[in-house]
């Protein structure tokens, strides 16, 4: 097993990353491709059963097999394990779906840390959401769910070529939309819906401030807001700042000594909503953005994913934060958004997921929102995926295929 040893994190991440290749990623209006990224392939782990493709192998042995990635504990992108097994048969209520996309996304950066403040305790099979085809069904469960294509939130498991789950978190594709597509529109685009329309309740003629406008989350805000006819002043680093622009956002680097001057000169009296995935000491200048009668919505703590200690603790130096912010008569709300808040009443969490990922779904089909991919790979290619999306060279979500060749 290739765990990562204390001061090895960094060379390892940056040799799994080496050479980050920012053309090996697609420009927002290329079409994007399934290819491999530049850099060197992942090394073998003891439990990769070597020299067949796990990609090849599963769609011959669909029946027989599923391959799946597991995150044995803390450890760099090579860590990463590949893991074949008998498959699951559903039970009642259940489904078997062969998963034809899932995506890397920024919880498993975090995971594969230690540092997402609900991971399961290791080894887990990582995967945030999937999109894929039902290929059996259980006792009890509507046999007409089989062949037909859904989505599904998972926060972990969806790494692998077949997954078995509640029928009733299953959520209907539309025909002719590509999976990969669809797939990144998942966690990314129900979080960005909810956070523009639920939480912050943005209207044509405001302006917002979007951190990591390129970023899977990020670049579906900007859509979404320029859709709602807002205006959008997007931060990014200096490489993706033309991104950010063709996206429509006016874009600004997040590393310019004077980004808080910038921001505050393109919106002279405060932005009606900040969206901030960053957290740690630059919250408080978020919040500084927000203008009377707006709102800072808080939705991550990327800031501290590579401080270690507990990973509890900056998440509730945040709330604390906020919670203060907002009891302060200062006519300006601020708010942590949870895209698993409500879960506990499954129904309706289910009932609100279909409707919001609908929604998503709908706009993609209307063309009012292209979900940004930044690369198409194997899932046996797993290990270059994590360190693409790590890389900080990509625009967009990067997609794991389980059956590629399919
Ligand atoms: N609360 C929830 O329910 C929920 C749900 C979904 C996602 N999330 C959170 O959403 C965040 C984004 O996820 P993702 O999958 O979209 O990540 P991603 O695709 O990896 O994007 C991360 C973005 O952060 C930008 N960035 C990095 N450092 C920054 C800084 N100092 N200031 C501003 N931007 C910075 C990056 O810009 P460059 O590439 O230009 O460096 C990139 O655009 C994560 O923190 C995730 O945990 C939360």
């Amino acid at each position: 097993m290739n765990r990562a040893r204390p001061g090895e994190e960094e060379a390892s991440r940056r040799s799994a990353c080496a050479p980050p290749d920012p053309s090996a990623a697609s420009v927002p209006g290329t079409p994007d491709r399934t290819h491999r990224p530049a850099g060197p392939a992942p090394r073998p782990t003891e439990n990769t059963m070597e020299p067949h493709d796990p990609s090849t192998t599963a769609a011959s042995t669909a029946h027989r097999e599923t391959v799946e990635v597991l995150l044995p504990g803390t450890v760099s992108p090579e860590g990463l394990e590949i893991r074949r097994r008998t498959p699951d048969s559903p039970g009642p209520g259940e489904a078997a779906v062969r998963v034809e996309a899932t995506g890397v996304s920024f919880a498993e950066q975090q995971m594969r840390r230690g540092k997402y403040f609900d991971q399961p305790p290791f080894p887990f099979v990582p995967g945030y959401d999937l999109v894929g085809t039902v290929t059996e069904v259980g006792p009890g469960t509507d046999p007409s769910l089989v062949g037909r294509r859904y989505a599904a939130l998972t926060k972990t498991g969806a790494w692998t070529t077949r997954i078995v789950l509640p029928a009733a978190d299953l959520v209907p594709v539309p025909e002719g939309v590509d999976p990969a597509e669809a797939e990144a529109l998942v966690v990314n685009g129900v979080t960005a819906h909810r956070m523009l329309h639920r939480l912050a309740r943005v209207r044509a003629g405001d302006t917002v401030l979007v951190l990591g406008a390129n970023g899977g989350v990020g670049s579906l805000l900007v859509q979404l807001a320029r859709h709602a006819g807002a205006t959008v002043i997007g931060t990014a680093s200096a490489r993706h700042t033309e991104a950010v622009r063709a996206l429509g956002a006016v874009p600004v680097d997040y590393r310019d000594p004077d980004l808080h001057t910038r921001i505050r000169e393109l919106a002279p009296n405060g932005v009606r909503a900040v969206f901030d995935h960053v957290g740690g000491p630059g919250i408080t200048a978020s919040f500084a953005h927000v203008a009377r009668g707006g709102t800072l919505v808080s939705y991550g703590t990327a800031a501290t994913r590579d401080v270690p200690g507990n990973p509890m603790l900056p998440v509730l130096k945040l709330f604390a934060r906020l919670l203060w912010w907002n009891a302060l008569p200062n006519g300006r709300g601020a708010h942590f958004f949870n895209l698993w808040q409500g879960k506990r009443h499954p129904e309706r969490y289910r009932r609100d997921l279909a409707r919001d990922l609908g929604t998503v779904l709908g706009l993609h089909a209307r063309g009012a929102l292209t979900p940004r991919i930044a690369a198409r790979l194997p899932l046996s290619e797993v290990a270059a995926a994590m360190a693409l999306a790590e890389s900080g060279t990509v625009v967009g979500k990067v997609v794991l295929l389980p059956h590629p060749r399919s």
